[in-house]
């Protein structure tokens, strides 16, 4: 089965772009100079409706990308612009709730209730976070159950994608933190998800794994979501003081273009220490690079879905 032509166009695009770029030993020039300000994000409009939201999932299936993180702070930071957010943990580790403070051993009801259970409403498991319009679905290591339960059920592709429908209208955006790996939860995020959105870590083995994805990708495209779009590549854990890492910007600004958002979030030692703390960067230290990154990259999700329209 195909895909429609714009949907088809994307991952064939970004594969031959990934499949041109020299992985060899030299990685060329250090210089990002293809990462000079390429357009003016503008500030959001003041919303006062809210939904039907844009479901965007987080996904990569290498482990320690950001995947979490950029959960937590891009999201932190859409609802300072005062859009009305849903985060949702589906990874059974259940770093999002921990990182928003929720200690997942002590959850009466997860995600994991939501899709097993006829009876369970998205109310009774969504918590209200510290961050004003900015809600979590947690989960917990009973998620990782769902993944063996799902597979005899019909339509195990679209559980989360039924959990979600009742709650699409409430929200601007859904944002779903997927665990590392492509097993049937990250299906599941890609089948309801409107558009992916990819970090990839500033090192070298990071550009390799993008291929495996595109795979995966491809397969929703193809049988589940003829219409997922890339939402966009986040370059992550940039340290613009070691050449390997503005080699790998640059290799990947030049492969991908216009793809890669033009924020780069920086790396920093805030970001652990504010998972520690239980709250996003944007709330802890507002004034940090880190935050400032999220806030920027905030705007040019919205000013995407803009044009979009
Ligand atoms: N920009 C950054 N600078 C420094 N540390 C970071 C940055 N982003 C994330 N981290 C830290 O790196 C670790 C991995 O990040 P994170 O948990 O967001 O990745 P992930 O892709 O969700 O990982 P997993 O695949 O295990 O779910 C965390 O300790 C996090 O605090
Ligand atoms: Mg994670």
């Amino acid at each position: 089965m195909a895909g429609n032509g714009r949907a088809e166009a994307w991952t064939s695009t970004l594969r031959a772009q990934q499949s041109a770029m020299d992985l060899g030993a030299d990685l060329g020039p250090a210089d990002p100079s293809a990462y000079t300000a390429r357009k003016e994000i503008p500030e959001p409009m003041p919303t006062d409706r809210h939904g039907p939201a844009r479901i965007i999932a987080m996904a990569n299936q290498k482990g320690g990308v950001g995947k979490t993180t950029t959960t937590i702070n891009l999201g932190a930071a859409l609802a300072e612009y005062g859009r009305k957010v849903l985060l949702v943990d589906f990874d059974p580790q259940g770093a999002l709730s921990v990182g928003l403070g929720v200690n997942p051993h002590n959850l009466d009801l997860s995600v994991y209730n939501l899709l097993m259970q006829d009876d369970v409403t998205a109310e009774d498991v969504i918590i209200k976070t510290d961050v004003a319009g900015l809600h979590l679905m947690p989960a917990n290591i009973d998620l990782s159950a769902a993944e063996i339960q799902l597979v005899n059920e019909v339509a195990r592709e679209m559980a989360l994608a039924r959990v979600l429908k009742t709650v699409r209208k409430e929200y601007d955006y859904i944002l779903i933190d997927c665990q590392p790996s492509l097993g049937l939860l990250a299906i599941n995020a890609l089948t309801v998800a409107h558009g992916v959105l990819i970090p990839l870590e500033c090192e070298f083995f990071s550009l390799r794994g993008v291929a495996l994805l595109l795979d995966t990708i491809d397969k929703v495209r193809e049988r589940l979501n003829f219409d997922l779009e890339l939402e966009g590549i986040l370059a992550t854990m940039y340290d613009s003081r070691t050449t390997h890492c503005r080699q790998v910007l640059q290799r990947v600004v030049e492969a991908f273009g216009d793809k890669v958002y033009q924020t780069v979030i920086t790396k920093t030692v805030k970001f652990p220490e504010s998972t520690v703390a239980g709250a996003p960067i944007t709330s802890l230290d507002p004034a940090s690079s880190g935050a400032r990154n999220y806030r920027q990259l905030a705007r040019e999700v919205i000013a995407a879905e803009a044009a979009r329209r």
